[in-house]
């Protein structure tokens, strides 16, 4: 396992924002791209309602298309017990179940309140044979509520764990998050939850999440979320564009990834002309500190 792992987020939550629709074979080829890269986790679709995410409404036949490589993970979003019953039956090798830590944001994109996801993801978590990561959306800020306090996260994070989950992935979901309020909240959590079941999901609206990362790295997280090309955002959550660049995350720790950028461009380029920007951006420029 490298140093620094990359979870590459790019098929679902950089396509579940495009626009129009991507074909499954593009998804398909997309993730075979990436699987050549180096990468060892990659989150593939995600089994919610199609008519919250239709952009993803096809995940059963990308995950049945796809080549997998030994050494991967490939993992993919569970919003609920029906979507677990899809999921199992693709035989991911892990889930993500969503929350946040803004009641707003839940409601908006969960349709349901902090409390009631908790309770929800109850038996998914449960029930599921594969290991589950919790993410935990609007860690810093929310597009509804404004800057959020530290201590609600630390409630998420607490009842994520003690559900079960195995890894708790801290959202920036606007990008909106500066090192320092990443020191605080990593400073917050330190004592209650182990580094090494913690990740960082960091939009790059602002250009900080590099920084972002590189003060995670500081304060001993080695799980970072990144998207090809850098892709992204939640059609929930206004003002959310890309995910930080796989690439700019590979080129900030130089020798500690394992992943071949080169590679990434081919993946990048690979998807490129099915997006309604017309193609993946360089997002190593954007995402520069
Ligand atoms: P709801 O409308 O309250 O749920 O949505 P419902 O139980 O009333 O279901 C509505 C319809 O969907 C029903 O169908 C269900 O059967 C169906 P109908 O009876 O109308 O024909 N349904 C499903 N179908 C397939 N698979 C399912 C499923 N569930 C229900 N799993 C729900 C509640 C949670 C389902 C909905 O709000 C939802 O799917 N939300 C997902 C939104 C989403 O995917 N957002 C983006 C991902 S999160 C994100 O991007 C943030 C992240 O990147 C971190 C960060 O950046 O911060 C992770
Ligand atoms: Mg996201």
């Amino acid at each position: 396992m490298p140093a620094i792992r990359i979870v590459e987020v790019g098929p679902r939550d950089g396509l579940q924002n495009e626009k129009g629709w991507v074909p499954t074979e593009a998804k398909i080829a997309f993730v075979d791209q990436l699987s050549a890269s180096g990468l060892v986790e990659i989150e593939v679709s995600s089994f919610v309602a199609p008519g919250w995410i239709p952009q993803l409404e096809d995940a059963e036949a990308v995950f049945a298309g796809i080549i997998r490589r030994s050494g991967i993970r490939y993992t993919a979003l569970v919003p609920n017990q029906r979507g677990l019953a899809r999921a199992m039956a693709s035989q991911p090798d892990g889930i993500s179940v969503f929350t946040a830590a803004s009641e707003t944001f839940a409601r908006k994109n969960i349709n349901a309140s902090i409390a009631e996801s908790i309770e929800r993801f109850q038996p998914v978590v449960h029930e599921s044979t594969v290991p589950v990561r919790g993410y935990i959306s609007t860690a810093f800020h929310c597009p509804f509520e404004g800057p959020i306090a530290p201590a609600a996260v630390l409630r998420v994070a607490l009842a994520l764990l003690a559900l079960g989950c195995a890894e708790l992935s801290l959202g920036d979901t606007i990008g909106k998050a500066t090192p320092a309020e990443v020191e605080t909240l990593l400073r917050a959590l330190a004592p209650h939850c182990p580094v090494d079941r913690l990740a960082l999901h960091l939009h790059d609206t602002f250009g900080n999440a590099v920084p972002n990362a590189l003060m995670g790295a500081a304060h001993g997280i080695t799980v970072f979320d990144g998207s090809t090309g850098g892709l992204g955002g939640c059609p929930y959550a206004p003002g959310a564009p890309g995910n930080v660049a796989t690439e700019a995350l590979v080129a900030a720790f130089p020798g500690q990834t394992g992943v071949d950028p080169s590679r990434l461009t081919l993946a990048a380029h690979a998807i490129g002309p099915y997006l309604g920007r017309g193609a993946a951006v360089d997002s190593t420029q954007r995402s520069s500190p």
